[in-house]
């Protein structure tokens, strides 16, 4: 038995499967971030441990639990747990949507060879631009800091005792060699940081150490348990989907949206602002174009009309129309891929006395799935190849923003058959690699697909125009 563990921003799921990987139980506990100023994006790491107590309380008594032999954590990418010299946190972890440190992520971008080495743009939301600004605003906590953690990394420590973190988290902190997968000195320096205040490596599919006994005990667990390296929360996605080589990838529609593909070599282009990451299996990259807000600009649009994002999409039916006279720039939380800007700001235009809440909410899905295809183009622009790819995340349920989504990237879009195909699974999967030492082909497989999704043929064209005419607008809108 395995159990994957994703430790995601607003929630922790955990989930366990048997030795051939079928799901058999999961389990879930929420937590908040905390926003104490604008742009700043925190969270207690103490509420991860309580959570993952949480979800292993509900497990317990689910069919094998107790045969528990691998675990994984999946983890939101990015954060900064800073640590003392006895493991304890010195202030919440700063996380990945967090934009506060905008100046000193610009300033390391400058610096000579960070481009080139870390793979990636410095982005304000990764993790060495948020010590520069803690050595600056918190002196005495950046003086008395001795390791700095990844979110997942942290759940490692507690789960082993050990400092250990996997190369495909590692590579989103900018201080990592992402072609060479080891802590970088000229990176490290530039960051101010020293080697000794990072964890030891590990692929994502390795082991990094044992459950610590006080925990076996207290979770009921009887056998050893190995801990994998784990992954960063798309990585682990990309292993749930089976998304390991060139050619193949997924679209998701969550929160923050993301286009992913696989890649056989390490191939960055950091001018096209897609980041070029680790995989979680030995020599293997993955590339992304990230979106900030996706699903969440309905949410949003749900928030302030105080109606829900079905509420308000579903009188749209399935059938797909052309784009509407109201379009809308998706940027509430400024963005990643192609801008780089946290300073960029959404907008609707062509608003009329006769606007209803349902047609911005019909500019949104189509702005959103305007800043996808602008990921996809940016990931072409390295050489990365997609033919078709897989649709998930919570934005996907609706079969009309699909078929949108899959006209406005001209791709046909496949929707996996229900189930587990997500972090939690991947980070599942990586704990069974861990422990056995299997193929990662073997193991790291596409879920089923239940339907295509074509591009529409007769409304190819007026979307095509649409996103000319959105990009024109995006390029007056970018700060950088
Ligand atoms: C990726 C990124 C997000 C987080 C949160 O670069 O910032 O996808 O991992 O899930």
């Amino acid at each position: 038995m395995y159990l994957g563990i994703d430790l995601g921003t607003s929630g922790l799921r955990a989930l366990l499967t048997d030795d051939t990987g079928r799901p058999v139980a999961s389990a879930e506990a929420q937590y908040d971030v905390q926003t104490p100023h604008p742009g700043w994006s925190e969270q207690d790491p103490g509420t991860w441990i309580t959570a993952l107590d949480q979800a292993m309380a509900q497990l317990q008594g689910s069919p094998g639990y107790s045969d528990i032999r691998g675990i994984a954590v999946a983890g939101h990418m990015h954060g900064a747990v800073l640590l003392d010299s006895g493991d304890q946190v010195l202030r919440p972890c700063i996380l990945w949507n967090d934009t506060r440190s905008a100046a000193e992520a610009a300033e390391l971008d400058a610096t000579a060879q960070v481009r080139d080495l870390s793979g990636n743009i410095v982005f304000p939301g990764f993790t060495a631009p948020k010590l520069l600004w803690v050595q600056r605003h918190e002196p005495e906590i950046f003086a008395r800091t001795a390791k700095v953690l990844l979110p997942a990394a942290y759940l490692n420590l507690h789960l082993t005792g050990r400092h250990v973190a996997d190369m495909s988290d590692s590579a989103g902190t900018s201080w990592l060699d992402v072609g060479a997968r080891y802590w970088s000195d000229h990176l490290l320096e530039a960051g101010q940081m020293r080697r000794d205040q990072m964890p030891d490596l590990v692929e994502g599919c390795a082991a990094a150490g044992r459950l610590r006994p006080e925990l076996a005990s207290r979770w009921g667990l009887t056998g050893p348990v190995t801990i994998a390296g784990g992954a960063g929360d798309n990585a682990a996605a990309a292993c749930g989907t089976g998304v390991m080589t060139a050619g193949q990838g997924f679209v998701s529609l969550g929160t923050s949206g993301v286009v992913l593909t696989a890649r056989d070599g390490f191939h960055p282009d950091p001018a096209t602002a897609v980041h070029t990451f680790c995989h979680a299996i030995p020599e293997r990259w993955y590339q992304m174009g990230v979106m900030l807000s996706a699903t969440d600009c309905l949410n949003w649009l749900g928030r302030i009309t105080g109606r829900s994002p079905a509420d308000l999409t579903a009188g749209l039916g399935d059938q797909l129309r052309p784009p509407g006279e109201v379009t809308f720039m998706p940027y509430l939380s400024g963005e990643r891929t192609p801008h780089n800007s946290a300073n960029l700001r959404g907008g609707f235009d062509g608003l009329s006395i006769a606007t209803t809440a349902e047609d911005l909410a019909r500019a949104v899905m189509e702005g959103v799935s305007y800043g996808l295809r602008d990921c996809l183009e940016a990931l072409r622009k390295t050489g990365a190849q997609l033919d078709s790819c897989l649709v998930i995340g919570g934005g996907s349920k609706s079969a009309y923003w699909v078929k949108l989504l899959a006209t406005i990237l001209n791709l046909p879009l496949q929707f996996p058959k229900d189930g587990e195909f997500g972090a939690a699974l991947g980070a599942a999967r990586l704990a069974r690699l861990a422990v056995t030492g299997e193929d990662p082909a073997e193991v790291l497989t596409a879920p089923e697909r239940a339907m295509t999704v074509p591009p529409d043929p007769q409304l190819r064209a007026s979307y095509e125009a649409g996103y000319a005419a959105f990009r024109k607008r995006g390029a007056k809108l970018t700060l950088r």
